[in-house]
């Protein structure tokens, strides 16, 4: 049953690569970056508790997010596995997981810092259909607006400078550390990060088999 964790550094390319390793194992890719933006676009109390925290690059309180993800581990779709993106992200965060369902992989993005601050800063996705651009390394045809359908395309509003930032200070401090809890249970599989995506897929692939 495949239990997977993509872990690693705002920007390290974890929501590039999710949704064809969710294909490729079969199992539903969750997100709880996404989760909790859906939670802020549709004004529940969750979101609206949670966006203060996101707009400024902190982590959303745990009983916030473990709520969330909790509810979406329920559905059927789980029952036989799952890629989690995202999540967790400090040490209370790994041991609830563990005790409802002991991850078997974690795959770690590895990238040096120096490369994140642009990919965070240059991203802009499409709201309609959701495909992710970057302006320094794969534009869109016409500036601004998605390739697919014309829609103008958004900034995240914690991929601002002073956010992004703030983001990457919260992953050294409170994430990863994460990496030598995973390592002590010889689930950490490194990935390097650095190059092109294609690049990144190959080296994933020969991971997951
Ligand atoms: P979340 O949405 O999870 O953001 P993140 O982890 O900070 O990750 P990103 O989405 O920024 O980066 P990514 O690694 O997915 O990179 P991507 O593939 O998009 O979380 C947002 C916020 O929600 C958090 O700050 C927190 O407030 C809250 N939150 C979420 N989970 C939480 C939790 N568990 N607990 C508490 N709070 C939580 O790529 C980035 C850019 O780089 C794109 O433009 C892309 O095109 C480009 N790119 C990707 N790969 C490459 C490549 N190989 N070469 C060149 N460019 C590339």
């Amino acid at each position: 049953m495949p239990r997977v964790v993509l872990l690693g550094p705002p920007g390290s390319g974890k929501g590039t690569q999710s949704e064809w390793v969710a294909h490729s194992l079969g199992v539903p890719h969750l997100s709880t970056g996404d989760l909790l933006r859906a939670a802020v676009r549709e004004g529940t109390k969750l979101g609206l508790e949670a966006d203060r925290f996101m707009r400024e690059g902190r982590l959303v309180p745990d009983e916030l997010v473990l709520a969330i993800l909790g509810d979406r581990l329920s559905m059927p779709d789980c029952r036989d596995g799952f890629l989690l993106d995202g999540f967790p992200r400090n040490e209370v965060q790994a041991e609830a997981l563990d005790r409802i369902a002991p991850i078997e992989r974690v795959l770690s993005f590895e990238i040096p810092e120096s490369a994140l601050l642009e990919r965070l800063t240059g991203r802009r996705s499409c709201p309609k259909c959701g495909t992710v651009y970057n302006i320094h390394t794969r534009p869109p045809r016409v500036a601004d607006h998605c390739d697919n359908d014309g829609a103008t395309l958004v900034h995240r509003s914690d991929d601002h400078e002073g956010a992004a930032r703030t983001r990457l200070e919260v992953y050294r401090r409170e994430t990863a550390p994460l990496l030598a809890f995973y390592a002590g249970r010889h689930v950490l599989f490194p990935i390097d990060a650095t190059g092109a995506p294609d690049e990144v897929a190959a080296r994933i692939r020969r991971v997951i088999g």
